[in-house]
């Protein structure tokens, strides 16, 4: 008698992989005093888990729009968003709140921190939110926070805090619950040469040692350059895609 293969699907030679990231035909219409405003067209965009998208595009051309819906922050007008096979658009307020929590880590180009909370508490809130708490998670928060430069802010207040060192609080608060998607809007834009260095490699170590996918939307044609891919929008359109050939 044979015995039941103990090969998952998952490892199967062959088996299809499910896309981390599938956009349909996605559009976001804004009503506005002169009409509506339609600031995304029908976007398609699918991204294999544990790869590195890089959306690049000038000013106003619906990048942040993208990536908030992608996230689950915002609701399209029309269309579909999948994470991990999981159409996010079919799921409650709650649901969608657990499965962003579960896979999505953001870096909002404003940074978001709580500012009745220090620094290391902001890193902390994505698993205290799933309810983790102890002495592990704040040596984790703490080596997060050596890491990106700031081991010696950790009870500083976001006020207290310069915008670069703030965007670093934001990068710890998204790496700690190891996200399977880490969606960034302009991670660099506020620091400078010296400081977006390590924290560009910081964003590709966690890519290549924890598998997390990155969607970073960015004017900087050095982290641009780092993705495998590279999407270019212009008018709430993809207009062209290219591949890095060296990645
Ligand atoms: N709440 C809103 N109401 C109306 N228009 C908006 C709203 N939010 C964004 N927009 C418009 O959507 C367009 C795309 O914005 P955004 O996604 O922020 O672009 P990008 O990140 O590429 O600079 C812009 O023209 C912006 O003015
Ligand atoms: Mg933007």
């Amino acid at each position: 008698m044979s015995s039941p293969s103990s090969v998952s699907l998952e490892s199967a030679p062959g088996a299809v992989k499910l896309p981390i990231l599938k956009v349909s035909g996605l559009r976001k219409t804004h009503e506005t005093a002169g009409g509506d405003l339609t600031v995304l067209k029908d976007v398609n965009l699918s991204l294999d888990t544990g790869d590195t998208l890089a959306i690049i595009g000038p000013s106003g051309s619906g990048k942040t729009t993208l990536l908030g819906l992608c996230a689950g922050l915002d609701d399209a007008s029309a269309g579909s968003v999948e994470l991990d096979g999981m159409a996010i658009e079919l799921l409650d307020q709650d649901a969608r709140a657990a499965l962003r929590n579960r896979l999505v880590g953001f870096v909002f180009q404003s940074f978001q921190l709580i500012p009745t909370l220090t620094a290391i508490e902001n890193v902390l809130v994505p698993l205290e939110l799933r309810g983790e708490s102890g002495k592990d998670i704040h040596a984790e928060a703490e080596r997060l926070m050596t890491e990106v430069g700031l081991g010696d802010r950790l009870d500083h207040y976001p006020l207290q805090l310069s915008g670069g060192e703030q965007q670093r609080v934001a990068l710890a608060r998204a790496f700690i619950h190891r996200p399977k998607i880490l969606f960034a809007d302009e991670p660099t834009g506020n620091l400078d040469a010296g400081t977006s260095g390590p924290i560009v490699d910081m964003l590709f170590r966690l890519n290549r040692e924890a598998g997390t996918a990155l969607v970073l939307v960015t004017h900087d044609p050095a982290l641009a350059a780092k993705a495998r891919r590279v999407v270019t929008m212009s008018g709430g359109e993809i207009v062209s895609e290219e591949e890095n050939a060296a990645i």
